[in-house]
């Protein structure tokens, strides 16, 4: 047999794990852009898989990514909300999921981002730390509380 299983007439694409984090639909094509936020970059010897652009029940198209033996932290969350605010964090622990969350996008966004506005206040010696409204959610769209300056989804993915 492949490695490809089936269950429920429906193909799995990348097989189960025993413990650790599946993070499920994820924005199609943006599975790389986790695995940065989650600084993995496969050469720490964590077993990792992601699939990309393959079919989902809810979207049309979906990426995964599971990592094995890590649970990831509230920051870490945060950050795939920003790119992928219908991602579900699964727990696994002994091949059952245990704890099932879909990210949270806040309308506010404090302390992730900052803003590229150079002349911004948020950016001189201030005291004033970054705070940004969502504009739009998919993709997202910051903008920033103190100049009004627009963020991107490109331009926070290269803050990550
Ligand atoms: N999964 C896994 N290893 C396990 C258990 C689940 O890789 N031991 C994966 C599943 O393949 C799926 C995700 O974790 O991608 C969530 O599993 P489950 O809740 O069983 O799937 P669905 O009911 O399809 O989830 P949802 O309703 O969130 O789409
Ligand atoms: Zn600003």
């Amino acid at each position: 047999m492949s490695w490809v299983s089936l269950e429920t007439s429906q193909e799995l694409y990348v097989r189960k794990i025993k413990d650790g984090t599946v993070i499920d639909h994820i924005t199609s094509g943006f599975a790389l852009d986790v695995l940065k936020i989650l600084m993995i970059n496969g050469k720490d010897g964590e077993a990792v898989t992601a699939a990309m652009n393959v079919a989902s029940k809810r979207q049309t198209r979906k990426d995964i990514v599971k990592i094995q033996n890590r649970e990831l932290k509230p920051a870490e969350v945060d950050k795939i909300a920003l790119i992928a605010p219908n991602a579900t964090i699964n727990i696994i622990r002994d091949y059952a999921v245990v704890s099932k969350k879909t990210v949270e996008l806040p309308t506010i966004i404090k302390g992730i981002i900052r803003c590229d506005n150079p002349s911004c206040i948020s950016n001189t010696r201030e005291p004033v730390d970054p705070k940004f409204r969502v504009d739009h959610r998919e993709p997202v769209i910051l903008r920033c509380s103190y100049c009004g300056h627009f963020i991107e989804r490109e331009d926070v993915l290269k803050q990550f």
